[in-house]
């Protein structure tokens, strides 16, 4: 495994990581979750991811369960959680103040631990100050509830607008963002936050970087039983991936990768994630998987990174045709 710094702080987050969404307590129960992150955990994992919004919290007492199970020491351990929906009651959502500390609590217990080590704002809150939500997240890192916060899909320029008011405050300035971010998904990683890595150092830890398993081949002849995009809650998914003309011009795209795959001798899954791991703006790759296998094989990545050389890194990007537009430089 290798160990990437989170953006710039002196934090390292292994650079494949294991996250639970979808899966803890929809497809994996108590057992399997300990199988799988110890697998992950053996492959060299220490980041682990989840959010107060997956399965109501049910993947956290997972997680948590899993955790006191292993008994792993809790500094060999990189723990995040993600606040934003906690639940139906007016104040159980967004990132006020007081959802912010309040939805920390919980998640900590349901977790079994003291702190996370990361936590995020799990979307942009259009109706609380962004001001506000900087002050509760100092204000949770101050009662030593996490130790870094950061976004998740937030825009460029609300980052840089929690960053400057953190600055200008005194208070803690976030440090890392969560993305989607895959060979289909690439304008805000590759393109909308250039500027924030340098400028403010900002490290992530990036999503569905299988497109949800589009990109593994599985549904290139239809879908298979039990996976992601059969399961009857996610239909709203299926629709987005499969049955729209976008969906269809991404498949077609995955089954012209599959060769190129064959011919480098690697799998789809391996050739998916070594692509995210190739772009050095990414700190981890967030991985998912409904089963032990597929655990094994997406950590099996790391060791064929070196097979996407610059000629095969062209080949795929003449498939994917998507890269985005550099910005104009006038001087030339
Ligand atoms: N911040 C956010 O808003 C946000 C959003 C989404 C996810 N996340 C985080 O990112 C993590 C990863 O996201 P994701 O689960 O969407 O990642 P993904 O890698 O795009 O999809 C994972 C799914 O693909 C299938 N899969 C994985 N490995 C496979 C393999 N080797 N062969 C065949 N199928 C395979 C599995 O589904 P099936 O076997 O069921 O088909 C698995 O659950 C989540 O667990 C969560 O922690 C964050």
């Amino acid at each position: 495994m290798e160990y990437r710094f989170l953006g710039k702080s002196g934090l390292k987050v292994s650079a494949l990581s294991f996250g639970s969404w979808v899966t803890f307590g929809e497809q994996v129960d108590t057992d399997l979750a300990y199988k799988q992150m110890k697998t992950a955990y053996d492959a060299g994992v220490n980041f682990f991811d989840n959010a107060e919004a997956y399965e109501s919290g049910t993947s956290e007492e997972i997680m948590g369960g899993v955790l006191h199970r292993a008994g792993w020491k809790r500094s060999d351990l990189v723990l995040s959680t993600k606040i934003f929906w906690g639940g139906d009651g007016p104040n159980d959502k967004g990132l006020s103040f007081k959802h912010i500390k309040e939805g920390t609590e919980a998640a900590l217990k349901r977790l079994q631990t003291d702190y996370v080590d990361l936590i995020f704002c799990h979307r942009p809150d259009l109706y609380t100050p962004i001001e506000e939500t900087v002050r509760a997240m100092d204000q949770v890192i101050r009662e030593g509830k996490a130790l870094y916060w950061g976004t998740s899909e937030w825009s460029a320029e609300q980052i840089r607008i929690a960053y400057d008011i953190a600055r200008r405050e005194h208070l803690r300035p976030p440090l890392m963002e969560q993305p989607q971010y895959n060979m289909f998904h690439r304008q805000r990683v590759e393109r909308e936050y250039e500027l924030l890595y340098d400028d403010i150092g900002l490290g992530t830890t990036i999503w569905s970087p299988l497109a949800s398993g589009l990109l593994t081949g599985k549904y290139n002849d239809g879908i298979p039983e039990g996976s992601r995009l059969d399961l009857k809650k996610y239909d709203w998914l299926k629709k987005i991936l499969l049955e729209t003309e976008e969906g269809r011009e991404k498949l077609e795209k995955v089954k012209k990768l599959a060769p190129l795959a064959k011919e480098l001798g690697i799998t789809m899954p391996q050739m998916a994630l070594a692509w995210c791991l190739k772009n050095p703006h990414v700190s981890t790759v967030i991985t998912g998987a409904s089963n032990v296998e597929q655990v094994k094989q997406n950590m099996s990545a790391m060791e064929v990174v070196g097979k996407l050389d610059d000629q095969a890194m062209e080949k795929i990007e003449e498939i994917l045709d998507n890269k985005p537009a550099p910005e104009q430089n006038w001087r030339n």
